[in-house]
């Protein structure tokens, strides 16, 4: 039976109701919280920082997952471990050296992740796959929610998961973007385990019902 962990992008919430919200899906099974947080460099939008994450830490105990679109992450880990993250995800195309930024996650006493954008080949993440719990594929272009599912990323998330086999590897795959009904199934097939879902679940008039039945067509 695959554990299929559903971390909710608050990019898609109620951002004047985020207590009530996270109360909610705390209350509803929700695995993680995704934090989307964007600098207007390395991605064409900006939301929200350390302050915010540092609000819903002390408003909720569910899992803090922190996605990085910013230029040079390393600048701010200890900052975002400060705030109350329990998992940091960065991306390997910034301006950051991945190496040393994963190290500086853990000192931070965080577990750390590297993100790839869809243009970027699974391959380049190998340097560090031993070093990282989670490894996040975007399945659309990082910057805003609601996009439509790249269908390529299935081939993405699948050598990632046969190289985790094939190297007695024990990192985790999260995707991220236009996750859905439609599309959870293929990438929990493909071996994800953590599913960032934004705009579909907020849409949902019963979020309770929706994430067990994509994790019931996971287990059968
Ligand atoms: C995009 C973000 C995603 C986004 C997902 O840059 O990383 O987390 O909020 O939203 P949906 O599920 O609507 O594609
Ligand atoms: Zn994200």
């Amino acid at each position: 039976l695959k554990t299929i962990q559903i971390s909710a992008s608050i990019l898609s919430a109620d951002m004047a109701n985020l207590t009530a919200v996270t109360e909610g899906l705390e209350r509803d099974g929700l695995d993680m919280l995704h934090f989307d947080v964007m600098d207007g460099q390395f991605v064409p939008n900006i939301t929200f920082g350390m302050p915010v994450l540092a609000a819903v830490d002390h408003c909720t105990n569910l899992f803090l997952d922190v996605h990085l679109m910013i230029a040079d992450p390393i600048r701010y880990v200890k900052q975002f471990a400060e705030a109350g993250a329990d998992l940091i995800t960065f991306h390997i195309e910034s301006n950051s050296d991945p190496a040393a930024t994963i190290a500086a996650i853990h000192e931070a006493g965080v577990k750390a992740g590297i993100v790839l954008k869809p243009n970027t080949p699974w391959e380049e993440a190998i340097p560090y796959l031993e070093q990282v719990e989670v490894v996040l594929v975007m399945t659309v272009e990082p910057g805003f929610g609601g996009q439509s599912f790249l269908w390529d990323m299935v081939e993405k998330v699948k050598a990632l998961r046969q190289y985790a086999q094939e190297h007695g590897l024990s990192y985790q795959i999260e995707v991220d973007g236009g996750i859905n009904a439609e599309t959870a199934p293929r990438v929990i097939e493909a071996g994800a385990e953590i599913l960032v879902i934004g705009s579909y679940l907020f849409r949902q008039a019963d979020p309770k019902a929706a994430m067990n039945a994509i994790r019931e067509e996971a287990a059968g």
